[in-house]
Protein backbone atom coordinates (compact mmCIF):
# COMPACT_ATOMS: atom_id res chain seq x y z
CA UNK A 1 0.00 0.00 0.00
CA UNK A 2 1.18 3.54 -1.10
CA UNK A 3 1.51 6.02 1.93
CA UNK A 4 3.01 9.34 2.09
CA UNK A 5 6.23 9.68 2.85
CA UNK A 6 7.37 13.06 2.47
CA UNK A 7 5.41 16.56 0.94
CA UNK A 8 6.71 19.78 0.12
CA UNK A 9 5.06 23.16 -1.40
CA UNK A 10 6.98 25.94 -2.08
CA UNK A 11 5.82 29.45 -3.41
CA UNK A 12 8.17 31.52 -5.89
CA UNK A 13 7.95 35.02 -8.09
CA UNK A 14 7.42 34.30 -11.34
CA UNK A 15 10.35 34.81 -12.71
CA UNK A 16 12.99 33.27 -15.07
CA UNK A 17 15.86 32.92 -12.36
CA UNK A 18 13.68 30.93 -10.42
CA UNK A 19 13.58 28.27 -13.29
CA UNK A 20 16.67 27.30 -11.47
CA UNK A 21 15.71 27.45 -8.18
CA UNK A 22 12.38 25.16 -9.37
CA UNK A 23 15.49 22.67 -11.00
CA UNK A 24 17.52 22.82 -7.50
CA UNK A 25 14.58 22.27 -5.08
CA UNK A 26 13.34 19.39 -7.08
CA UNK A 27 16.57 17.59 -6.97
CA UNK A 28 16.91 18.36 -3.35
CA UNK A 29 13.59 16.68 -3.17
CA UNK A 30 14.74 13.54 -4.74
CA UNK A 31 18.21 13.22 -3.08
CA UNK A 32 16.82 10.98 -0.73
CA UNK A 33 15.66 7.89 -3.12
CA UNK A 34 18.92 8.12 -5.04
CA UNK A 35 17.48 8.66 -8.55
CA UNK A 36 19.75 8.20 -11.62
CA UNK A 37 21.57 11.02 -13.08
CA UNK A 38 19.31 10.43 -16.28
CA UNK A 39 16.33 10.08 -13.99
CA UNK A 40 17.08 13.15 -12.06
CA UNK A 41 17.74 15.37 -15.18
CA UNK A 42 14.54 13.97 -16.97
CA UNK A 43 12.67 15.28 -13.31
CA UNK A 44 14.44 18.59 -13.88
CA UNK A 45 13.94 19.17 -17.23
CA UNK A 46 9.95 18.65 -16.76
CA UNK A 47 9.34 20.70 -13.83
CA UNK A 48 11.65 23.39 -15.91
CA UNK A 49 9.63 23.61 -18.60
CA UNK A 50 6.56 23.54 -16.47
CA UNK A 51 7.68 26.77 -14.78
CA UNK A 52 8.73 28.59 -17.94
CA UNK A 53 4.96 28.03 -19.34
CA UNK A 54 4.30 29.78 -15.82
CA UNK A 55 6.67 32.82 -16.35
CA UNK A 56 6.04 33.26 -19.87
CA UNK A 57 2.63 32.22 -21.40
CA UNK A 58 0.72 32.22 -17.40
CA UNK A 59 2.10 35.82 -16.54
CA UNK A 60 3.15 36.98 -19.92
CA UNK A 61 6.92 37.75 -17.79
CA UNK A 62 5.21 40.03 -16.03
CA UNK A 63 5.65 38.44 -12.64
CA UNK A 64 3.27 36.97 -10.76
CA UNK A 65 3.45 33.65 -7.82
CA UNK A 66 4.35 29.95 -8.90
CA UNK A 67 3.52 27.26 -6.66
CA UNK A 68 5.62 24.06 -6.80
CA UNK A 69 4.41 21.13 -5.08
CA UNK A 70 6.27 17.66 -4.70
CA UNK A 71 4.94 14.41 -2.83
CA UNK A 72 6.76 10.91 -2.55
CA UNK A 73 5.12 7.82 -1.48
CA UNK A 74 6.28 4.89 0.35
CA UNK A 75 6.28 3.08 -3.09
CA UNK A 76 8.79 5.88 -4.72
CA UNK A 77 5.98 7.56 -6.76
CA UNK A 78 7.08 11.22 -7.62
CA UNK A 79 4.19 13.69 -8.15
CA UNK A 80 4.85 17.12 -8.63
CA UNK A 81 2.85 20.02 -9.61
CA UNK A 82 3.03 23.24 -11.10
CA UNK A 83 0.47 25.83 -10.05
CA UNK A 84 0.19 29.44 -11.63
CA UNK A 85 -2.46 31.80 -11.31
CA UNK A 86 -2.10 33.53 -14.93
CA UNK A 87 -4.17 33.94 -17.78
CA UNK A 88 -4.81 30.22 -18.25
CA UNK A 89 -5.22 28.53 -21.62
CA UNK A 90 -8.53 28.05 -23.29
CA UNK A 91 -7.45 24.97 -25.29
CA UNK A 92 -5.79 22.66 -23.58
CA UNK A 93 -5.85 19.98 -25.54
CA UNK A 94 -4.57 22.24 -28.78
CA UNK A 95 -2.10 23.38 -26.39
CA UNK A 96 -0.38 20.12 -25.46
CA UNK A 97 0.04 18.93 -29.01
CA UNK A 98 3.74 19.36 -30.36
CA UNK A 99 4.81 22.17 -31.75
CA UNK A 100 1.78 24.22 -30.70
CA UNK A 101 2.74 27.82 -29.51
CA UNK A 102 1.05 31.09 -28.97
CA UNK A 103 4.57 32.40 -28.13
CA UNK A 104 6.76 34.23 -30.47
CA UNK A 105 7.74 31.20 -33.07
CA UNK A 106 11.77 32.24 -33.58
CA UNK A 107 11.98 31.79 -29.64
CA UNK A 108 9.35 28.95 -28.69
CA UNK A 109 9.10 25.48 -30.87
CA UNK A 110 5.81 24.40 -29.03
CA UNK A 111 7.97 20.91 -27.32
CA UNK A 112 7.04 22.23 -23.64
CA UNK A 113 4.27 19.65 -22.95
CA UNK A 114 5.60 16.82 -25.45
CA UNK A 115 9.11 17.01 -23.02
CA UNK A 116 6.86 16.91 -19.98
CA UNK A 117 4.85 14.38 -20.94
CA UNK A 118 8.03 12.15 -22.55
CA UNK A 119 9.99 12.61 -19.09
CA UNK A 120 7.61 11.71 -17.17
CA UNK A 121 5.27 8.84 -16.60
CA UNK A 122 2.30 10.87 -16.47
CA UNK A 123 0.83 14.31 -17.30
CA UNK A 124 -2.42 16.38 -16.57
CA UNK A 125 -3.15 19.94 -17.25
CA UNK A 126 -5.81 22.04 -15.82
CA UNK A 127 -6.57 25.30 -16.80
CA UNK A 128 -9.68 27.60 -16.48
CA UNK A 129 -9.14 31.31 -18.50
CA UNK A 130 -8.37 33.96 -16.11
CA UNK A 131 -7.51 32.24 -13.34
CA UNK A 132 -4.72 29.64 -14.07
CA UNK A 133 -2.78 26.30 -14.80
CA UNK A 134 -2.52 23.56 -12.67
CA UNK A 135 0.22 20.96 -13.94
CA UNK A 136 -0.02 17.67 -12.34
CA UNK A 137 3.04 15.28 -13.40
CA UNK A 138 4.44 11.77 -12.07
CA UNK A 139 6.99 9.22 -12.36
CA UNK A 140 7.35 6.05 -10.45
CA UNK A 141 10.88 5.14 -9.73
CA UNK A 142 12.83 1.44 -9.40
CA UNK A 143 13.70 0.74 -5.28
CA UNK A 144 16.85 0.84 -4.70
CA UNK A 145 19.30 -1.18 -2.55
CA UNK A 146 21.47 1.26 -0.97
CA UNK A 147 22.94 -1.09 2.33
CA UNK A 148 26.16 -2.28 1.39
CA UNK A 149 26.18 -0.23 -1.51
CA UNK A 150 28.18 2.66 -0.78
CA UNK A 151 31.86 3.07 -0.69
CA UNK A 152 33.24 2.43 2.96
CA UNK A 153 34.50 6.65 3.30
CA UNK A 154 31.42 7.84 1.61
CA UNK A 155 29.35 6.24 4.30
CA UNK A 156 31.90 7.69 7.07
CA UNK A 157 31.71 11.01 5.63
CA UNK A 158 27.64 10.83 5.54
CA UNK A 159 27.71 9.57 9.22
CA UNK A 160 30.15 12.25 10.47
CA UNK A 161 27.87 15.08 8.95
CA UNK A 162 24.89 13.70 10.08
CA UNK A 163 23.22 13.33 6.42
CA UNK A 164 22.42 9.77 7.11
N1 LIG B 1 1.07 28.05 -17.67
C1 LIG B 1 0.53 28.41 -18.85
N2 LIG B 1 -0.32 29.46 -18.92
C2 LIG B 1 -0.88 29.83 -20.09
N3 LIG B 1 -0.63 29.21 -21.28
C3 LIG B 1 0.20 28.16 -21.27
C4 LIG B 1 0.83 27.71 -20.07
N4 LIG B 1 1.60 26.65 -20.37
C5 LIG B 1 1.47 26.45 -21.69
N5 LIG B 1 0.63 27.35 -22.25
C6 LIG B 1 0.20 27.41 -23.67
O1 LIG B 1 0.49 26.15 -24.26
C7 LIG B 1 1.34 26.34 -25.39
C8 LIG B 1 2.25 25.14 -25.55
O2 LIG B 1 3.19 25.05 -24.46
P1 LIG B 1 4.56 24.29 -24.70
O3 LIG B 1 5.37 24.40 -23.46
O4 LIG B 1 4.27 22.94 -25.23
O5 LIG B 1 5.24 25.11 -25.88
P2 LIG B 1 5.88 26.59 -25.82
O6 LIG B 1 6.06 27.03 -24.42
O7 LIG B 1 5.03 27.46 -26.69
O8 LIG B 1 7.29 26.36 -26.51
P3 LIG B 1 8.58 25.67 -25.83
O9 LIG B 1 8.13 25.06 -24.53
O10 LIG B 1 9.01 24.62 -26.82
O11 LIG B 1 9.55 26.76 -25.65
C9 LIG B 1 2.05 27.66 -25.15
O12 LIG B 1 2.50 28.25 -26.35
C10 LIG B 1 0.94 28.46 -24.47
O13 LIG B 1 0.02 28.95 -25.43
MG1 LIG C 1 6.95 25.82 -23.01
Amino acid sequence: METLKNQISIEFDAISENERLARVVIAAFLAGIDPTLDELEDVKTAVSEAVTNAVIHGYKENGGKVVLRASLSTDEKLTVDIIDYGVGIANVEQAMQPLFTTGVPSERSGMGFSFMEAFMDGLEVESTPREGTSVHMWKHFAKRQTTGTKPILQAAVWNRTGRE
